[in-house]
C-alpha cells in the first residue's frame, strides 16, 4: 500500500500573463488545453477579451452564449468541444462569475479547478474580471481548492484517476502577487485536508509530530516535541488521561514561526489546535454512525500545523507558535472513566463528566502551558469541539468566542474575506455556575443540564487562558464535509487555515 504525498500537497504550475490571448495559446500544447471564457451576469456584451477569445475558437459570442445556461449563476459552467487540430484548444469552457464579486470569483474559480481536474492546461482568459487583488486572490483560490483531490491509499501499481491540472494561466489584468499569495494560503487548507484524511491506522500521536517536525524542518520551524514520558514530567494531565486507554501514547507539539526582522516588541500569537487522531469517545462510548468519521477529529492541530507552515512563504508579520495537542481517545483498561478527578497542567483539577467531552481537556492543558510560559499577545484555539456547534450554525459557519471584541471583529472580517464564515458567540456568564463540581475545581462538562453545549464547552476552555487575550473557534460542523462540491470535497475541509493566514498577515 503505498504512501500518498501529504505534506508537500501537489499543486499546479501558475503564471499570470498580461499579454494577449493568441500570443499566449500559441506557446502551449493544444492537446490537453482548456480555454476559459468567464460569463458575467449580464451576459458577455461588448466584453473584449471574452469575444476575440471566442473568436480565436472560431465561436461567435452570440452563438455561445445561447448555450449557456443559466449565465447568471456564478459557477455555472458549459463545455463547447473543438475539432481536434484545428484550435489552439481542446475545448472551451464557459463559467458563470455571476456579479463579479469575491465570492463570486471564488465558486466560479472551484468549477474550473474541478473542470481542469486531469488537464495539462487551464488557460483562462480573465480580461479586466480581476483587477482587484482580492478578486485576483478569490479566483485562484476557487481554482487551487476546486482542483483539490485528496490522496488514496491504492494498491501497488493503481493510479488514481483525475490529478490536479499541471498548469493554470491567467490572461490579462491579474495581481500576480495576489494569486501567488492566495495560493499559499489554498496549498495550507490542502495540506490541513491531507492530513485529516489519513486512517487512524496510520495517524496517531507520533505520526502527527514526525509530520510536524518534517514540515518544520522544509519550513525554517523549530519544533520542540514533548513524548509521553515529557508529559508526565511535566504534569499534563489532561493529555495523558485522555490518551491513556490508547496504545499510541499521547504528544504535545510546538512549532515556532518568527518573521525576519523580529524584535522583542513583535506582537506574539499562539495558535493551539485540538489533536485527537481517533475519537471512540472512550468509555463513554459513541455510536457507530457518530463515530465512523472521527478520524478528521484532529482538524484543528492539522490547521495549526499548516498556517505555521505557511507562515514564511506569506512573510506574516507577528511571531507564531503554534500547539498540537495530540491524543487518541481510546477504550482500554487504563482508560480514564467517568467522574475520575485529573490535575491539569498547572494544577487545576478537573472532574471528568464524560470521557467523550476528551477535546477540552487536552485543550486546557496546552492553553494553561500557552499562559504560563508562550507570554502571548494573543491566544487563540481551534478545535472539532463540540456537535452542539453543528447543531447551532450547521456545516458553513462556525461559532466564535472571544474575550476582547476587537479580536472576535478581526476574525469575523478575516473570515468573510476567504469565505471561511464565523458568527460571534457570547461567553454567557450565568452558565459558568454549571460547570462546578462538588468534587474538584471545575467540573468538565456542564453538570445541570444548561444545553448551549458549544457555550459551556468555551467556558471551560476560558478557565485555563488566564488574562490572556483569547479567542475560540468550534469547527465541528464545518470542519469536515460529505459533499463533494465547490470549494469542498468530502473528507476534512482545512476550515480556518486560510482565514488565520488572512488575520495574521494584516497584523502587523
Ligand atoms: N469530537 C467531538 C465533537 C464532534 C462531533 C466533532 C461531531 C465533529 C462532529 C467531541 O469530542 C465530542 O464528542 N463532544 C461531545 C461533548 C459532550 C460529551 C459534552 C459532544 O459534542 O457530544
Ligand atoms: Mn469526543
Ligand atoms: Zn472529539
Amino acid at each position: 500500500m503505498p504512501t500518498p504525498q501529504l505534506t508537500d500537497p501537489a499543486t499546479s504550475r501558475w503564471s499570470v500573463l498580461p499579454d494577449a490571448l493568441g500570443d499566449v495559446l500559441a506557446d502551449l500544447d493544444p492537446t490537453d488545453l482548456l480555454l476559459a471564457v468567464p460569463v458575467p451576469a449580464d451576459g458577455l456584451g461588448q466584453d473584449e477579451q471574452a469575444g476575440a477569445a471566442l473568436a480565436l475558437m472560431g465561436l461567435a459570442a452570440a452563438d455561445v452564449e445561447a448555450a449557456h445556461e443559466p449565465s447568471s449563476e456564478a459557477g455555472a459552467t458549459t463545455r463547447i468541444p473543438l475539432v481536434p487540430g484545428e484550435r489552439a484548444a481542446r475545448a472551451v469552457l464557459l463559467v458563470g462569475v455571476g456579479k463579479g464579486t469575491a465570492a463570486d470569483l471564488r465558486t466560479a474559480g472551484a468549477a474550473l479547478g474541478r473542470a481542469g481536474r486531469g488537464q495539462a492546461d487551464l488557460v483562462v482568459a480573465v480580461g479586466a474580471l480581476a483587477e482587484a487583488p482580492e478578486s485576483a486572490g478569490a479566483l485562484a483560490e476557487g481554482i487551487a481548492l476546486g482542483g483539490y483531490t485528496s490522496p488514496r491509499w491504492l494498491s501497488e501499481g493503481t493510479t488514481p484517476s483525475k490529478p490536479t491540472v499541471s498548469a493554470v494561466t491567467l490572461v490579462g489584468a491579474v495581481d500576480e502577487r495576489a494569486v501567488l499569495r492566495a495560493v499559499a494560503r489554498a496549498r495550507a487548507t490542502m495540506l490541513a485536508r491531507n492530513l485529516a484524511v489519513v486512517p487512524s491506522n496510520t495517524k496517531n500521536p507520533a505520526w502527527m509530530a514526525a509530520q510536524a517536525r518534517a514540515i518544520g524542518r522544509r519550513t525554517g520551524l523549530e519544533v520542540k516535541v514533548w513524548s509521553d514520558r515529557d508529559l508526565r514530567a511535566e504534569g499534563f494531565g489532561g493529555l495523558l488521561a485522555v490518551g491513556a486507554g490508547s496504545v499510541t501514547p499521547p504528544r504535545l507539539v510546538q512549532l515556532s514561526y518568527a518573521p525576519q526582522a523580529a524584535t522583542a516588541a513583535t506582537p506574539h500569537v499562539v495558535l493551539v489546535g485540538k489533536g485527537i487522531t481517533f475519537d471512540t469517545g472512550g468509555l463513554d462510548i459513541k455510536p457507530a454512525e457518530g463515530m465512523l468519521a472521527m478520524k478528521t477529529d484532529m482538524s484543528g492541530s492539522a490547521v495549526v500545523l499548516a498556517v505555521l507552515a505557511a507562515c514564511r512563504e506569506l512573510e506574516v508579520p507577528v511571531r507564531v507558535t503554534g500547539l498540537l495537542a495530540l491524543a487518541e481517545n481510546a477504550v482500554g483498561g487504563a482508560a480514564y472513566r467517568p467522574s475520575d478527578v485529573v490535575t491539569m497542567y498547572g494544577g487545576r483539577t478537573v472532574e471528568i463528566g464524560n470521557t467523550d467531552a476528551e477535546g477540552r481537556m487536552v485543550m486546557a492543558d496546552a492553553l494553561a502551558y500557552a499562559d504560563a510560559h508562550l507570554d502571548p499577545d494573543v491566544l487563540l484555539d481551534i478545535a472539532t469541539l463540540t456537535g452542539a456547534a453543528r447543531v447551532a450554525l450547521g456545516r458553513t459557519m462556525a461559532p466564535v468566542y472571544a474575550t476582547d471584541d476587537g479580536l472576535g471583529d478581526a476574525l469575523v472580517a478575516a473570515g468573510r474575506a476567504t469565505g471561511e464564515l464565523l458568527w460571534p458567540f457570547p461567553l454567557v456568564e450565568d452558565y459558568r455556575p454549571s460547570l462546578d463540581s462538588p468534587v474538584a475545581d471545575v467540573n468538565h462538562i456542564a453538570g445541570t443540564p444548561v444545553g448551549a453545549g458549544s457555550i459551556t464547552a468555551a467556558l471551560f476552555l476560558r478557565e485555563f487562558v488566564g488574562e490572556r487575550r483569547w479567542a475560540h473557534l468550534d469547527i465541528a460542523g464545518v470542519g469536515r464535509s460529505d459533499v463533494d462540491r465547490g470549494l469542498l470535497t468530502k473528507g476534512g475541509t482545512g476550515f480556518g487555515a486560510r482565514l488565520l493566514l488572512t488575520w495574521l498577515e494584516e497584523m502587523a
